[in-house]
């Protein structure tokens, strides 16, 4: 287990710079196997995720070369397997993209059950739909498997309604109709930026996808692709990590290395709480806050909404806002599990059947030994020790290095009184020799 103790209550000031987005690393890594040729990925995060999914690239047989710590040379041409058992891909939800890039790629594949976070029923059958209306058998097997296979006359090309709208399904369904002939409608698609990026990615290889950002993703399969050099998009979600951060400490820090777009529902909700937000140039943003926040409510939903990626993180600046504030969870089935750890800090919330939490907002935080339940949750336990003057300890922080990178450096930096109670590198020091 892994611990973070923070000496709290300072302002947090100065720049942070903000890594790759893991959501978009982890769809862009096994998309490389469709391409004919080597790819080099740019501006990867150096987080957990993004070397489990190395390692699983590693596992199929693609030679996969280090770089810098941010960048890797992938070569997928010569693969020879299209099945991952459960080494790795229970550690992390992204495993289940080598289904949509190796069925897309090779007409079949199989990988054991995925993890990722606990914050709700994670099932994945609009996947399933989407693999099946593109001419693929899908097989469950035993604990959680899924094996799928193109038919005899191979994928093709076809209209796919999502009953739902999925980031998962959505990249899946892109990754394995590329190369499939014919014309593929992706309807109800999600439009986060990281659909946007893998859009863009497997473009530039030659694939014909339009309308990433939309509802409607249209794909025209093409024959093959060819490797290129890639840089990933900036992590809307770090960034607005840092950007509650430097509000609940009534900090004032620039946030660069970001695209302002991606924060626009961020940007909105900080300025409701009458925190000061400017994005006065085009790849940075300045927050600053010199009084208590004011209350305000939140409901998650799918982009362009407020990300529920954030829910928890905010929750914390509301504990510390005036007045009453309702937290409202669309997306996820049980995200609320972490305000146990806030009440225990001395804030007031009151959770609704799993779904909504209202908040009263209270003068302070009181430090506290907490627990990371999860990555985003764990991200707000960081924001909560911060903003509470006195000693916090924060057990189970791997849950946060799974896609925070240098998350204590980048606070320390920023004039925290951070450190980990383990000297060892965060991110498994046995990968990639280092
Ligand atoms: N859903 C279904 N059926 C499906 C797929 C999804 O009912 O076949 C439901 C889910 O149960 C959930 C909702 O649809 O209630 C949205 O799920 P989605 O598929 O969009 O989520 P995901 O692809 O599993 C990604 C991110 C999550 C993020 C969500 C929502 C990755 C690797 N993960 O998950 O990120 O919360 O989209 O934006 O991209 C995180 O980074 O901390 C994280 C959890």
């Amino acid at each position: 287990m892994k611990k973070v103790i923070i000496n709290g209550g300072k302002r947090l000031c100065g720049t942070v710079e903000i890594s790759g987005a893991k959501n978009a690393a982890v769809a862009i890594i096994p998309a490389v196997i469709l391409a004919d040729g080597p790819c080099t990925l740019e501006n990867l995060p150096d987080i957990m995720d993004v070397r489990l999914m190395l390692l699983l690239m590693k596992e199929l047989g693609a030679k996969v070369e280090k770089i810098t710590n941010n960048s890797y040379r992938i070569d997928a041409t010569e693969i020879n397997k299209t099945e991952l058992n459960e080494k790795y891909t229970s550690d992390l939800r992204a495993s289940y993209y080598y289904l949509g890039a190796l069925l897309g790629k090779k007409g079949k594949a199989s990988v054991a059950s995925p993890g990722g976070c606990n914050i709700g029923n994670r099932p994945i059958d609009q996947h399933v739909k989407g693999f099946k209306i593109l001419g693929a058998k899908v097989t469950d097997l035993p604990n959680g498997a899924v094996m799928v296979e193109a038919k005899e006359e191979g994928l093709k090309g076809n209209q796919v309604y999502f009953d739902i709208v999925s980031v998962g399904a959505t990249i899946n369904i892109i990754l394995a109709a590329t190369l499939a002939p014919g014309f593929t409608v992706i309807e109800q698609a999600a439009k986060e930026p990281h659909i946007v990026d893998l859009a863009n990615f497997l473009n530039l290889m030659g694939a014909q996808i339009s309308g990433a950002g939309t509802d409607t993703i249209k794909i025209q399969g093409v024959e093959k692709l060819t490797g290129c050099t890639y840089s990933v998009i900036p992590d809307q979600i770090e960034a607005g990590t840092y950007m509650v951060a430097a509000a609940a400490t009534r900090g004032d820090v620039i946030i660069k290395n970001v695209i302002p777009k991606h924060l626009e529902s961020i940007t909105a909700k900080l300025m409701e709480c009458g925190v000061s937000v400017s994005d006065d140039y085009d790849d940075e943003i300045h927050v600053k806050c010199d009084s208590r926040p004011k209350s305000c409510n939140i409901k998650t939903s799918p982009h362009p909404g407020f990300p529920t990626d954030m829910q928890p993180q905010m929750t914390v600046l509301l504990c510390l806002a005036e007045g009453t504030s309702i937290v409202n969870e669309s997306v996820w089935g049980n995200r609320f599990r972490y305000t146990e750890e806030l009440i225990r800090m001395g804030a007031s919330i009151n959770v609704e059947n799993k779904k909504l939490a209202v908040v009263e907002g209270v003068e302070g935080l009181k430090a506290a030994n907490i627990n990371a339940y999860d990555l985003r949750a764990g991200a707000a336990m960081f924001i909560a020790g911060l903003a509470a003057p006195g000693t916090t300890e924060i057990s189970y922080v791997e849950h946060v290095d799974r896609g925070y990178e240098k998350i204590v450096e980048k606070f320390k930096k920023l004039g925290a009184d951070i450190e980990r109670a383990d000297e060892k590198d965060p991110v498994h020091s046995e990968f990639f020799g280092d």
